[in-house]
Order: C-alpha cells, then structure tokens, then sequence
C-alpha cells in the first residue's frame, strides 16, 4: 500500500517535472536590444480617457465635450509639430467660482475660455523658465488671450488676468502632449470682465511646493528608451529556479519514498 502510494507520488512528480527539465538549457544571452530602433512613431495620447483618468477633472472634460473644443485638443495632439499644453483646472477650482462667472457666458466665449487654458505647442517644465522670458505669451484662443508665466526656483505660475496659479502637477509631459494640473481657472478680463467672486474655499492646503516632477517632465519624451519590461530580465533566471524547485520536490519525495519502501 505503502510502496504504491510512494511509486505514485514519484511518477506524479516526474510526469509534472519532465517538461521542466526536457527544456532545452535558456538560450545564450540574447544581446540587449541597443541595436537603433527606427525612432518610434509618438504614441497619439487619447485626451478623453487621459482627462478622465487623471484628476478630478470631471468639470474641464465635460466643458471641452460640451463645446467640441476636446477635437480641437485632440486634432492638434494627433496632427501637428508642434503639440499642445494644456492647464487643467481642478474640480474644485471650478467648484470656487460663484456660478454667474461661467453660467453667463455665449458658446463662442465658453470656447474661448477653454482654449485660453492651452498652448499650441509643447512645453515640458523645465521649458517655462524660458518661456517666462516672453510674457505676455498668446495662448490657443488667440492673440489678444495672452498668460504671464513666471518661474521662481521650479514654482511655476500660471497668470491670467484674474487668477494666478501655480502648477501644481505634471499630469502627463511626453511630446507632443503636455497637461499640468492648475487650482484655479484662468479669466481673461476681455471674457470674464469683473473680478469672480470666488466661494470661500474650505481651507486650501498652502500654496508652497515646487510642481512635482516626478512624471518624466524634463524628458522631452523623444528619444527616451526606458524598457519598458523587465521581462528579458527575468527569463533567465525564472526557469532554473523553477527547475530548482522542481527537484527539491523530486528528491524530497524520492527520499520519502525510500522511507516508506524501508
Ligand atoms: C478616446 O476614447 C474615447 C473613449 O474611450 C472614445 O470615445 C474616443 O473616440 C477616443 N478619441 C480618440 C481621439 O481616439
Ligand atoms: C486622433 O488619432 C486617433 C488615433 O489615430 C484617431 O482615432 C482620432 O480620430 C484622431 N482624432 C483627431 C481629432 O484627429
Ligand atoms: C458674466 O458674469 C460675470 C460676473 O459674474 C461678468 O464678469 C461677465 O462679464 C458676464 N458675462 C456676460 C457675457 O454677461
Ligand atoms: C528661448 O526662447 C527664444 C525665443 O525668445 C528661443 O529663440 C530660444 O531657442 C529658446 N531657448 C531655449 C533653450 O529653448
Ligand atoms: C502680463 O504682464 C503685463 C506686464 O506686466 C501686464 O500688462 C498684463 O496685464 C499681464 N497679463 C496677464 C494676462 O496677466
């Protein structure tokens, strides 16, 4: 009884172990792919699903929607040299606005008003301390719909005419797609021509940390080659411990076996 048991266990083990071990040994290390990639294509970022993953920007994606001012986003994402910057205002930014400022405003200046968050071009952050060296700079929604960037040490504002905002995260920075999380909106006096009152805000969170920069930002997006999987990594070695484990089980239960036949 003993014994079958034991002859068992052992043909299990080795039938579950024979493809194991019938593996030829791993190939020769495969040389690291540092043969010149055909520079990638730049992947088209879908502005849609980036704005509705990151934030809360629930409110911004539902006016770009509203106003089909995301194709005009989108098209010039997909289609041209230069990219696009976007500054996005925060739920809560949105929330802060006594709600005249924006309820009031014609189709054409709501437009307006989104496209006076962006740039046609791309700019990574550490692009802006040059950038605050042309103020006033003109934005997507034309000449006359101009932002003051200054840099201080790494704080970046944002300044319309009646709001200044730092920026306060790098959502998302790879050429040709730039979007960077504001805490307030941006007003333009020719649009939003009194001051906004604004809803007194339940206790900001003070105003002092440089952007975090954690996304790749500096990184122009080009060019990086950062694998993208450790996989080759771990092939490798994965199957011999695998192998290795196998005939510890092997052997453990041999010897078992052995025990039982004594
Ligand atoms: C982006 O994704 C949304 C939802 O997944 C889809 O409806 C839309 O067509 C996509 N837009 C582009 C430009 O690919
Ligand atoms: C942008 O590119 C995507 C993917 O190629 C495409 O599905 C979408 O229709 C394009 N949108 C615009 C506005 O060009
Ligand atoms: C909407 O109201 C704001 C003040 O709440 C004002 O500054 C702006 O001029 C108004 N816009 C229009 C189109 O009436
Ligand atoms: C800075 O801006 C000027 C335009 O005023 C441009 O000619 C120059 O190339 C920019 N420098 C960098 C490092 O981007
Ligand atoms: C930008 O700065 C100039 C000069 O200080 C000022 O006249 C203009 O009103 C400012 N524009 C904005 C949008 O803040």
């Amino acid at each position: 009884m003993a014994l079958n048991t034991a002859f068992a266990i052992t043909a299990i083990l080795s039938i579950w172990i024979s493809p194991i071990t019938a593996q030829s040994p791993p190939p020769p290390f495969l040389p690291p792919s540092s043969s010149p990639a055909p520079s990638p294509a730049p992947h088209v970022v879908n502005l849609t699903n980036l704005l509705s993953l990151t934030g809360p920007f629930i409110t911004f994606l539902d006016l770009l929607l509203r106003t089909d001012v995301i194709q005009t986003f989108q098209n010039q994402a997909n289609n041209s040299k230069q990219g696009i910057t976007i500054f996005v205002p925060t739920d809560s930014a949105f929330a802060e606005l006594e709600k005249p400022s924006l309820s009031n405003l014609t189709k054409d200046q709501l437009r307006s008003l989104l496209l006076y968050h962006a740039f046609p071009k791309f700019y990574s952050l550490s692009d802006f301390k040059n950038l605050s060296s042309q103020n006033p700079v003109s934005t997507f929604a034309g000449g006359q719909y101009t932002l003051n960037l200054t840099d201080t040490s790494g704080l970046i504002r944002v300044g319309s005419d009646w709001s200044n905002p730092q920026i306060r995260s790098s959502v998302f920075s790879t050429y040709p797609v730039a979007v960077y999380e504001i805490k307030s909106v941006l007003l333009p006096k020719a649009i939003v021509t009194t001051p906004p009152a604004l809803t007194p805000a339940p206790a900001p969170a003070p105003d002092l940390s440089p952007a975090s920069d954690s996304a790749p930002a500096s990184q122009k997006g080009r060019g990086e080659e950062a694998p993208k999987s450790s996989e080759t990594g771990n092939s490798n070695s994965s199957p011999h411990k695998i192998v290795l484990s196998g005939l510890i089980c092997f052997l453990t239960a041999a010897w078992g076996a052995v025990v039982l036949m004594v």
